[in-house]
């Protein structure tokens, strides 16, 4: 699939909502949680697809020198395609002066674990029983400019 990552819009967010609710369908983020990722100061909100039906997402917070990756998902049709690295970089060159990107990830979630892996993300850390069902959260930590 072709195209370059871009910023999401309001015309991205029921796309979004669909693909949170499919990739995420224990704990999707909300509409509202969403809308209000696209205004948030220090926010990066990024999408992959037209505008209004994008097939990847990502969002994150950048504070101060680091960024916080809290969302990324990739349309199940479209994996392993390239896309999910390509959402990522996007993500992390929208985050400016940002030296080192965070991020929470479940211990059994293997592609999402490969992907960060390939992508220079290292485990630095276990937060046990991170999740309502009790699975651990991998602290993953990449170095970014330094
Ligand atoms: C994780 C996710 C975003 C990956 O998207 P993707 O488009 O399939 O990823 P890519 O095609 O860019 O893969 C990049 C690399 O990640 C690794 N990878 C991706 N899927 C993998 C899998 N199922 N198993 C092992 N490694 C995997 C591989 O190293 C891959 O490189 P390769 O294809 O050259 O071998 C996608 O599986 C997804 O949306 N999952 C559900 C949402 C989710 O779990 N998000 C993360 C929450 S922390």
């Amino acid at each position: 699939m072709s195209g370059v990552p871009r910023r999401a819009t309001a015309a991205d967010i029921d796309a979004v909502l669909a693909l949170e609710q499919s990739c995420f369908s224990d704990d999707p983020w909300t509409r509202n949680m969403l809308q209000e990722e696209l205004g948030r100061a220090g926010g990066v909100f990024v999408a992959l697809g037209d505008e209004g039906r994008p097939v990847a997402f990502a969002i994150g917070w950048s504070v101060l020198d680091e960024l916080h990756v809290l969302q990324v998902a990739v349309d199940p049709a479209q994996r392993r395609g390239g896309l999910g690295r390509r959402i990522m970089e996007a993500l992390e060159a929208g985050a400016g002066s940002a030296e080192t990107a965070w991020l929470e990830v479940r211990r059994d979630n293997a592609a999402a674990i490969g992907m960060y892996e390939a992508l220079g993300y290292r485990a630095v850390g276990c937060r046990q029983r991170y999740y309502t069902d009790g699975c651990d959260a991998l602290l993953l930590r990449k170095t970014l400019k330094g």
